[in-house]
């Protein structure tokens, strides 16, 4: 029996790297496991290796309109969304005199809106699933800024604040 027999869990970011490996364990844990992401080859073949507990959707995580075509594939694959993974992010490292309005609007796009819209998206799905779990991956940058990375930081500070105050 796994920890999480009969669950359907949302990740974004998942087609590689620490989503990868989240993507595996839920699956290990007996999840069925919609992987969303911009990286479609990736995302693809991982969820065809994993088989039919996994699908992969094509999903840019900073457009709010997409989360809703996105849970809805979520739910007519395997159901209404218990656990959503809120993992895609970026870093763009530079020295704080470089960084322009773009790069710092970009950085919170994919680390903090997104955030946001998938809580906010993922609410009435969990409400059909009877309540759910938002994981929101943050960083130990969120919680203790080290020199050379203050947007990724600043970033990642309002994702760790987000979730505390809406939890
Ligand atoms: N790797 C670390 O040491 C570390 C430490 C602390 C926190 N984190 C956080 O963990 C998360 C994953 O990091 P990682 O190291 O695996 O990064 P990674 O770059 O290997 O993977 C990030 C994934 O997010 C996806 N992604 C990026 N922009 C996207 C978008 N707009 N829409 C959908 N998907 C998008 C990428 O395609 C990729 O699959 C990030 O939020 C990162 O900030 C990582």
């Amino acid at each position: 029996m796994g920890l999480l027999d009969h669950k359907v869990a949302l990740i974004t970011g998942g087609a590689q790297g620490m989503g990868a490996s989240h993507v595996r364990k839920f699956v290990e844990e007996g999840a069925r496991v919609v992987i969303a992401d911009i990286l479609v080859e990736k995302g693809q073949s991982l969820a065809d290796e994993l088989g039919d507990v996994a699908a992969f959707v094509e999903l840019d995580v900073t457009q709010a309109a997409a989360w809703d075509q996105v849970i809805a594939r979520t739910e007519s694959t395997f159901g209404p969304v218990d656990i959503l993974v809120n993992n895609a992010g970026i870093d763009v490292m530079k020295k704080f005199v470089d960084f322009t309005e773009a790069d710092v609007q970009k950085m919170f796009e994919v680390n903090f809106f997104s955030q946001f819209h998938g809580m906010q998206k993922i609410l009435p799905s969990m409400q059909k699933a009877g309540g759910g779990s938002i994981v929101n991956i943050s960083s130990d940058e969120g919680l203790r800024p080290t020199a050379g990375n203050a947007v990724y930081s600043a970033s990642k500070f309002a994702v760790t604040g987000l979730t505390k105050a809406v939890a």
